[in-house]
């Protein structure tokens, strides 16, 4: 597997294993008011990030270059802010880190967007 899958597959279990336990905390708490920023931790950290890692294990040649890299920082970014953005807007904190986090987040995707287009040729073998 190559480094860039790697990255993105390690940490998206770490990201899985704190939304898990943010969810086990919910649970026994009962308060499921920030279950918003819970789903978005594991949606955006966990299976987001998993699918990319999938791609460049698939891909390899696509994970060549400064485009990979500029995707996997703007997307660790996004991932790392959408959770506790997401509860700080909940919990009345302000919005900013949200924002910055659904920017990172959306930037990510278009990344991986043109780097699926640009490497085609290489998903049709
Ligand atoms: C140990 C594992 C997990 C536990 C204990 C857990 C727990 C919870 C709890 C207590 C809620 C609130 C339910 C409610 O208020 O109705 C919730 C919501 C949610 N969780 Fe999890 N969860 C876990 C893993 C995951 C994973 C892996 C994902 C996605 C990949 C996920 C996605 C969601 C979504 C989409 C919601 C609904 C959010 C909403 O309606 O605002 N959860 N979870």
């Amino acid at each position: 597997m190559n480094n860039l899958a790697f990255r993105f597959l390690f940490l998206a279990s770490l990201f899985a294993l704190v939304g898990m336990a943010w969810g086990i905390q919910m649970s026994i708490s009962t308060d499921h008011s920030l279950s918003g920023a819970h789903a978005h931790n594991n949606l955006i950290g966990f299976v987001t990030m998993s699918i990319y890692g999938f791609f460049y294990a698939v891909a390899p040649s696509a994970a060549k270059g400064t485009l990979a890299q500029a995707h996997f920082w703007v997307a660790l970014l996004g991932a790392l802010l959408i959770g506790p953005g997401i509860a700080m807007a909940i919990t009345g904190q302000g919005e900013i880190v949200a924002i910055i986090a659904s920017f990172a987040t959306i930037i990510g995707m278009a990344l991986f967007s043109a780097i699926v287009f640009i490497n085609r040729a290489a998903l049709a073998r």
